[in-house]
């Protein structure tokens, strides 16, 4: 015998008594679910607004190629006077200006850069180098290269068709290499390996 033949059995008494106590029960998880969709708005909304980055540093890119610091002429290696090692650089469609960084090995380096047209970024081999390169602003860290060696640095941001052939190269040289090389103060580039 098929029960789905049986006609249906006709509502009883109760039957409406207990879809009422259905639905309100699904309205109350509803609005529970809400309340606290809300709450984790204000809260992260909170959150945000009680720590802002550390610094925020802007750059006009209209006028980026032509005057101030990310003049092309500017861009690469330099080491200061004070000693200090400076990497500055620009990511575009679809390449890093330098193609080369040199770097030296167990030394403070400090990397500022930005973007011309669209949001890149890069890591570095298998160091702890990753930042996002955002049009309007620049980007600062400074980290130290354990030894000499050479690394990929890949656009890590999807940017446009181009992306995945987007990368440059970062040589690390041994720390007297590099400070033999840096005496003098003018902007470094790669030697041919
Ligand atoms: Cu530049 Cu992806």
């Amino acid at each position: 015998m098929n029960s789905t033949l049986l006609p249906a059995a006709p509502p009883g008494p109760g039957s409406e008594a207990v879809s009422i106590a259905a639905e309100r029960r699904w309205a109350y998880i509803v609005m529970a679910i809400i309340v606290l969709l809300i709450l984790m708005m204000v809260f992260t909304g909170l959150h945000w607004a009680s720590m802002p980055p550390s610094r925020v540093e802007t750059v006009d890119i209209k006028t980026l190629h032509v005057k101030g610091e990310f003049v092309e002429s500017n861009l690469g290696t330099t080491m200061g006077p004070d000693g200090k090692v400076m990497v500055r650089l620009i990511a575009q469609q679809y390449s890093f200006v330098p193609q080369c960084i040199v770097v030296p090995a167990g030394m403070p380096v400090t990397f500022r850069g930005t973007a011309t047209d669209a949001i890149h970024g890069f890591i570095v081999g298998r160091t702890n180098v990753n930042t996002m390169l955002i049009p309007g602003f620049v980007a600062t860290f400074t980290t130290t290269f354990s030894r000499a060696g050479e690394h990929l640095m890949p656009c890590h941001e999807y940017c446009g068709t181009g992306h995945e052939a987007m990368w440059a190269r970062v040589q690390v040289l041994p720390t007297a290499e590099f400070l033999s090389k840096a005496r003098g103060g003018e902007r470094l580039s790669c030697v041919p390996s």
